[in-house]
């Protein structure tokens, strides 16, 4: 009696655990984005992604008149960043967050653009949210599509 009764909690438990999974399966995630993505959505999707790649790529290459109109200085030097980083080397946007010797600080990748605003080209700090900073967080991550994700690496 006392086996049988171990035999059938046993046999259930699994069946119980199925049983949600099931469930979970059919409930699940697919209940909190309902809609499938469209092939002109994830077009448009894209090609939102790449404009902000495109903006970012013409400020981190100096194009004053676009900072201007975007009411940001970058730089006061002449400088831009591609010259120090081309085709946004050595910006290792994989790296972060992670703590940052220069800024004595545990950093974003947003504070090292702005630390590299402020010091090396002696611009003016931009906001983190700014539409410049989304921008060039953009042109640096699509530069380095592809890299491993190895976040606190110094
Ligand atoms: C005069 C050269 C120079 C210019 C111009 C410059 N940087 Fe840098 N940048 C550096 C140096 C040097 C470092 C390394 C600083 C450190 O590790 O403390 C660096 C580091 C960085 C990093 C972090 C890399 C890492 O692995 O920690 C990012 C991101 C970055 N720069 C972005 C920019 C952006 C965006 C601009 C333009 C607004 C810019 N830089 C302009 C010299 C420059």
């Amino acid at each position: 009696m006392k086996t049988s009764a171990r035999f059938t909690v046993v046999l259930t438990r699994p069946c119980l655990v199925g049983a949600l999974g099931v469930i979970a399966l059919v409930v699940g995630p697919a209940s909190a984005n309902k809609d499938p993505v469209t092939p002109q959505q994830l077009k448009a999707y894209e090609d939102a992604f790449m404009e902000q790649v495109r903006i970012g790529d013409l400020l981190f290459h100096g194009d004053a008149a676009l900072a201007k109109k975007m009411n940001v200085v970058l730089t006061t030097t002449g400088m831009a960043c591609a010259m120090c980083h081309p085709f946004a080397s050595d910006t290792h946007p994989q790296a972060f967050p992670k703590y940052q010797v220069s800024m004595n600080k545990f950093a974003t990748l947003r504070d090292m653009i702005n630390w590299c605003i402020e010091k090396p080209n002696q611009g003016e700090k931009i906001d983190s949210d700014s539409d410049a900073m989304k921008a060039l967080e953009a042109y640096i991550y699509w530069s380095n599509t592809g890299s491993v994700l190895v976040p606190g690496k110094y």
